[in-house]
């Protein structure tokens, strides 16, 4: 009689025999989704401005890397380094970018290094390339309805980036356009994943921008909050939903990667409540006006896909503790313990 161990089938790996390319893979995001496709049986040709800093050692650890991740050099304002990092590759992820609001550091390599990443992929005969947008590309216009929820069909407003000095969403706007210019010249097949701000637990050593947004808020250093609200998004999430996007053979267009949308005042609170031994603030800023309402937006193009959005609350309870456990986040007694000891 056969054992129960050979008739259970195999799962096919739907990545084996596939290799593909993730940019920035050292990054907060893409090292989540590097991590996705090698569990996913793909070769990955990650690029990293410089491979031999222990910076990506994390990569280096992941299951499957020693025999399917190789790391290679490359800078998005160095069209030639694009081009041999893509070079018999099936598909291209790119998600390297600045994440800055200075026009400086901002501006070039978001804009020139998208397109070059599109020409480069056109040219070494990619099949598809996912990007890795974002929600700054899309509801940054004064003129949309505050009413209607934010879909792919929706753009943010160049004037409006530039007269509110928001050139993150600039230039991932321009970015954005461009890349669908290229796709459209070059006949590349081009999906956009459009993520909110984007959460959970860190497999880098450093601190990247978007985890900042709570780092902040436990660590004494902002006294009040903002009067606004953001809608945030789980790493893992944004991870599957590149892979999901570049597995599915009839994805197309724009996909709006988000959760839910949390006034900074409601995320405070929940953070007190999680962890109320940190100095969270509990004050708003601005005492005079009533609380922002954020954007409403659909998510429905991915959850068609299959992607189960992780609720808010355990996003942040998870991108706490990970700041625990890699040390970037002192652990403090109970809040008891230090009431405790201000009385005595
Ligand atoms: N995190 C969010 O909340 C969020 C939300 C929406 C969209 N996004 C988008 O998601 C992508 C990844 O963001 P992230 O949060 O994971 O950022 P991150 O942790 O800061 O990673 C960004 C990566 O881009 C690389 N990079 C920057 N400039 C480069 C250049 N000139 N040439 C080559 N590589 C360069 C960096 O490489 P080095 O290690 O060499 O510096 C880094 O690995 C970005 O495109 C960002 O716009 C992020």
């Amino acid at each position: 009689m056969p054992t129960a161990e050979a008739t259970t089938p195999v799962p096919a790996l739907s990545g084996q025999g596939r290799t593909v390319c993730v940019t920035g893979a050292g990054g907060f995001i893409a090292s989540w989704l590097v991590k996705r496709l090698l569990e996913k049986g793909y070769t990955v040709r990650g690029t990293v401005r410089s491979p031999v800093d222990p910076k990506n050692d994390h990569l280096r650890a992941l299951d499957g890397a020693a025999d399917r991740l190789v790391l290679l050099r490359a800078d998005l304002l160095d069209p030639e380094s694009l081009v041999e990092a893509f070079s018999g590759c099936d598909g291209v992820f790119h998600a390297a970018s600045p994440v800055t609001d200075d026009p400086e550091m901002m501006i070039e390599p978001a804009i020139r290094g998208t397109r070059y990443v599109m020409m480069a992929a056109a040219d070494t005969g990619v099949k598809r390339v996912v990007f890795t947008s974002s929600i700054g590309t899309v509801y940054m216009n004064p003129y949309r309805d505050p009413n209607k929820p934010v879909d792919d069909t929706c753009w943010s407003d160049l004037e409006y980036c530039k007269n509110t000095q928001n050139w993150y969403c600039y230039a991932k706007t321009v970015a954005e356009q461009g890349a669908w210019e290229v796709a459209r010249k070059r006949g590349l097949d081009l999906i956009v994943v459009n993520p909110v701000l984007v959460l959970g637990p860190l497999l880098q050593q450093t601190v990247n921008a978007s985890t900042d947004h709570v780092m902040k808020y436990l660590t004494g250093s902002a006294k009040t909050y903002v009067n606004a609200a953001q809608a945030y998004v789980h790493v893992q999430d944004v991870a599957e939903a590149h892979v999901r996007v570049y597995e599915a053979r009839d994805a197309h267009g724009r996909y709006i990667c988000a959760e839910s949308t949390l006034h900074r005042g409601e995320l405070c609170r929940i953070l007190v409540k999680l962890f109320p031994e940190y100095p969270i603030p509990t004050k708003c800023k601005d005492e005079v006006n009533p609380p922002v309402i954020g954007y409403k937006f659909t998510n429905q193009r991915l959850k068609d896909l299959g992607v189960d959005f992780v609720p808010v609350l355990q996003c942040l309870y998870e991108t706490v503790k990970s700041l625990q456990e890699k040390g970037m986040l002192p652990v403090l007694p109970p809040k008891d313990d230090q009431d405790q000891l201000h009385k005595s």
